[in-house]
């Protein structure tokens, strides 16, 4: 038996960590011969719900799970976390953007980044879920000393499987035909799904998709919007498609991209297609099969796609600056 992989999962008492967990517990992330040990991270008012998600966790008898702490002290919650998945924080309600939870979700972020630096695996990899997530990933990051800027990843995984359901359905082929979707920017309503450079089955979705009002319009504004769309429909925010993306993103980032395709995740800029150098902006990633990963170099930007992208990477921006006061200098 291999040794087990420890991760931390904040909010594991929440919508999104009810839909995960069982998953991971199961094999769903790490694959049927790789043991997995949870660290549950909760605020003190949640444990005995979460005590209640323990219980269940242990009533399948999952042959992978070879451990599960449950813990509101965030030293114990990161404790030799080899991946970190910052779910916990509060979500939006009908009518809100995203953006409108920093003030509520931005601290939580700097305590997880210390105890994360203090506390996690060297190889520790974190993945922010928590809204608005590539700023909440940026605070953990700037939080978080001596853990390298490449192990801080923000989710955009969920827009992109968006993307290419909408993209699929207009074409009339199975969602699987579609490759090459890069969501850029922010997980927000600026992001832009860029469907220039997508493909459907090898072939341009421009040429595809006879389309280019319906493909500038409506598909990435739903795509922009399917966030409050189900906030609208169901009450509650995204949850098991959350979930979903959550691994999606984790299962990309620890294995061999398909040949010529790519994966949308934020990361921290380094200065590629003119993005600030240190925002946590979605771009188009490739990974090895041992985790190294890198931004695609020379994807074609049209001028149309620039001005989208810089919409996005402005409100990154400001993002930025309206919590200075979280970022150590
Ligand atoms: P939820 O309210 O059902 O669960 C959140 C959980 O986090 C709660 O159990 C709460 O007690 C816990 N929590 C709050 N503060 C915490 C802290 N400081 N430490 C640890 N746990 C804490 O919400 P949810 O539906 O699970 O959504 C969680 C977050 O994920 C929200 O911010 C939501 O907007 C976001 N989200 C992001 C995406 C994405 O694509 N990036 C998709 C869906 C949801
Ligand atoms: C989503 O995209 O479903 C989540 O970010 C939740 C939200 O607030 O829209």
């Amino acid at each position: 038996m291999k040794d087990s992989i420890t991760v931390t999962i904040t909010g594991a008492a929440g919508q999104i960590g009810y839909a995960l967990l069982f998953r991971i517990a199961s094999g769903g992330l790490f694959g049927p011969d790789q043991p997995v040990h949870l660290n549950l991270v909760e605020i003190e008012p949640a444990m005995k719900a979460l005590e209640g998600t323990v219980m269940e966790l242990n009533d399948c008898a999952f042959p992978l799970l070879s451990g599960i702490t449950a813990t509101s002290d965030l030293d114990v919650g990161f404790q030799n976390s080899n991946w970190a998945l910052l779910v916990g924080s509060v979500p939006r309600k009908a009518g809100m953007e995203r953006k409108d939870l920093l003030g509520i979700n931005g601290k939580i972020f700097t305590l997880q980044g210390e105890a994360l630096a203090a506390n996690a695996a060297d190889d520790v990899r974190v993945l922010v879920v928590g809204n608005p997530c590539n700023t909440n990933c940026l605070i953990t990051m700037n939080n978080a000393p001596g853990i390298p800027s490449e192990r801080f990843f923000a989710m955009t995984r969920l827009d992109e499987n968006r993307a290419k359901s909408q993209l699929a359905a207009k074409a009339g082929v199975h969602v699987s035909a579609i490759s090459n979707l890069c969501i850029w920017g922010n997980h927000s309503a600026t992001q832009y799904p860029d469907y220039t450079n997508a493909l459907v089955d090898k072939n341009r979705v421009v040429d595809v998709i006879d389309d280019e009002e319906w493909l500038r319009g409506e598909f990435i504004s739903t795509v922009q919007q399917r966030g409050a769309a189900i906030i609208n429909a169901r009450g509650a925010s995204s949850a098991a498609s959350a979930a979903n993306a959550a691994i999606d993103t984790v299962r990309s980032l620890c294995n061999a991209t398909p040949e010529g395709d790519w994966t949308s995740v934020a990361v921290c800029s380094e200065g590629q297609y003119g993005i600030d150098k240190g925002l946590i902006a979605s771009m188009p990633v490739r990974c090895e099969s041992d985790g190294v990963w890198s931004v695609v170099e020379g994807v074609d930007i049209d001028d149309f796609s620039k001005s989208k992208i810089e919409e996005s990477v402005s409100e990154l921006r400001e993002e930025r600056e309206a919590v200075s006061d979280l970022i150590p200098s």
